[in-house]
């Protein structure tokens, strides 16, 4: 058995549904950078047609995972799963003909969960792959001005930076920052259940 179960996804997805249909562009094809169990691509794809969803991970075991839950979906939206590191300096979607070209790039819960250099590996390969249209979304927790939104968002910093010292939760500035240089500029942010955010960036 090779699936996965991340019980977050089922608390997340239905507000996370909500903005994506307020934000993403009408067609297109929908990047997902670390879809992880998959259970949101099974649960998005169908609700955002015409819409296509390319669910991608760099782990072996969470690309299994993501196979399993969206065979479990009869949407044609929904493209093969692919291996995307966001730390490789092309990722291998850039080199393919899609069906449509990317219009979006939806990222959950990764930035806190990585390397900082993710972050800026994450925002190059959208500028490349985006180049001057479409919209990058980054769901998790923030911090603001240097500080935690809440208690429970302190504790989880502190659990993380134990469990290995490269991650941790970021700073919603330092997000926007590096995405200014990247060429986006962050359009707006939505407040989202459990002191998370949606950090909305557009091209420049
Ligand atoms: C906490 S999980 C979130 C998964 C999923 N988005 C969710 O909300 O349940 C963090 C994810 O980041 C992915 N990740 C970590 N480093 C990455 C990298 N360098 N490139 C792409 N994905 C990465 C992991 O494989 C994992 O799926």
């Amino acid at each position: 058995m090779t699936k996965r179960y991340a019980p977050a996804t089922e608390r997340n997805r239905a507000p996370l549904l909500a903005v994506l249909q307020s934000q993403l562009p009408e067609q297109g094809v929908v990047l997902e950078i670390a879809a992880g169990s998959g259970q949101h691509a099974a649960y998005f794809a169908p609700q955002l047609a015409p819409r296509l969803w390319l669910p991608t991970d760099v782990g072996a075991a969470n690309l299994a995972s993501i196979n399993e839950w969206c065979a479990e979906v009869d949407c044609a939206g929904l493209l093969a799963t692919q291996y995307l590191d966001v730390l490789d300096t092309v990722w291998a979607v850039e080199q393919q003909v899609l069906p449509e070209s990317v219009s979006a790039i939806v990222n959950i819960n990764m930035l806190h969960i990585a390397p900082w250099a993710c972050c800026h590996a994450l925002f190059a390969g959208a500028k490349r792959i985006l180049g001057d249209e479409g919209v990058v979304l980054i769901y998790g927790p923030f911090k603001q001005q240097g500080q935690h939104t809440s208690v429970s968002n302190e504790a989880f910093d502190a659990n993380l930076r134990g469990e290995n010292a490269t991650w941790g939760i970021r700073d919603q500035e330092a997000v926007t920052e590096v995405a200014r240089e990247a060429g986006f500029e962050c359009a707006s942010t939505i407040a989202m259940p459990a002191n998370n955010q949606v950090l909305v960036f557009r091209p420049q």
